[in-house]
């Protein structure tokens, strides 16, 4: 690649900032396509819920990440969704007409109704529970049909992440955190398996590829790794997941009314109680091999509450 020009569209984002970094890592020319710069490269402002395309001249290949990403409150947002994940990612497909394209999708585009403990990609798309999950996948099916590379990671952590972290802590409450049923075993994605598939996959066929670490994790020690490395130690009380379900659509339709954040809603339990295991093999056929970036990541949490220092806040 290091003589190839790469677009990266959301590239100041907490996925595109480790993507920018790896494609410039690996000799490319990074262009940033997005409203604000990326880390590196030349910046090119694009807003895609906007009616014009990104410019794409003297780019070789594209890495799309620019999303409306988040789990909106039930019957909300839903407009603002399809203006970025559907009609945005439409403009960008015509721009890089027939170049090399990497997609990022997300896991979240598979039906929750279904047993997830063991998801290929060929698992049926349809059933979403928000407007997040609904939008990104009727961008990705237009980009498949391009011959498109679709990654489709699942709860993606790393240094600089605004969207998991932040949720999970949102939900401690008094020193504890309450979780719906039973532990699950559950596919998380270290961003840097994330960025090392971006780079990859500009010379992948194209078609559809589940990401994540090597092997699945326990829900329930994970939060508690999480949380105590951020907070210290905190209990995790259960309640049944109908209990949970019926909470969150009670919450979700306060909140909506309220216009606030809700804490919990029916996606995010659905999220917390159901296995949810991805099937890499399709994407280790490639020679991609993904990385346990666990370790690591509790590393920085601790050391970034020893600091009183947050990623998330100076990326
Ligand atoms: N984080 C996860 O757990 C996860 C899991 C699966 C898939 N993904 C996918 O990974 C990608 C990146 O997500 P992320 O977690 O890095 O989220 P993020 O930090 O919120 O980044 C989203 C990026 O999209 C850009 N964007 C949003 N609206 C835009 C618009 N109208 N015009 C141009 N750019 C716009 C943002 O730019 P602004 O700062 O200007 O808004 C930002 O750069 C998304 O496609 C998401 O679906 C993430």
């Amino acid at each position: 690649m290091n003589r190839m020009t790469v677009a990266v569209t959301g590239a100041n984002g907490f996925c595109g900032r480790h993507v920018a970094r790896a494609v410039a890592a690996t000799g490319a020319r990074v262009i940033a396509v997005g409203r604000q710069p990326g880390p590196v490269g030349e910046h090119r402002f694009w807003d895609a819920a906007s009616p014009t395309g990104p410019d794409l001249r003297g780019v070789d290949a594209v890495i799309h990440l620019a999303a409306a990403v988040g789990d909106p409150r039930p019957g909300t947002d839903a407009d603002a969704f399809t203006r970025v994940n559907v009609d945005g990612a439409r403009r960008l497909l015509a721009a890089a007409a027939d170049r090399p394209l990497v997609w990022v999708s997300s896991a979240s585009v598979y039906d929750p109704r279904l047993d997830r403990s063991s998801v290929d990609e060929d698992h049926p798309r349809a059933g979403h529970l928000n407007a997040y999950g609904r939008t990104k996948a009727i961008g990705e099916a237009a980009a498949l049909d391009a011959g498109a590379v679709v990654l489709r990671p699942h709860a993606v952590y790393g240094s600089g992440d605004r969207h998991l972290l932040p949720r999970l802590l949102r939900a401690v409450r008094f020193g504890a955190i309450t979780l719906p049923g039973n532990d699950i075993r559950i596919t998380l994605t270290a961003v840097e398996n994330l960025a090392s598939a971006c780079t990859a996959g500009l010379h992948w066929a194209p078609g559809a590829y589940n990401i994540g670490d090597p092997t699945p994790h326990s829900r329930d020690e994970v939060v508690g790794w999480v949380l105590s490395a951020v907070r210290g130690p905190t209990r995790i009380r259960h309640v049944p997941v109908p209990v949970a379900t019926a909470a969150a659509r009670v919450i979700a339709g306060t909140a909506r009314l309220i216009g606030s954040e809700p804490v919990i809603t029916p996606y995010s339990v659905d999220q917390l109680a159901h296995d949810f295991v991805l099937d890499l093999r399709r994407a280790r056929a490639t020679g991609w091999r993904p990385v346990d970036g666990m370790a690591d990541y509790l590393e920085l949490l601790m050391l970034e509450s020893f600091t009183g220092r947050s990623t998330a806040r100076s990326r």
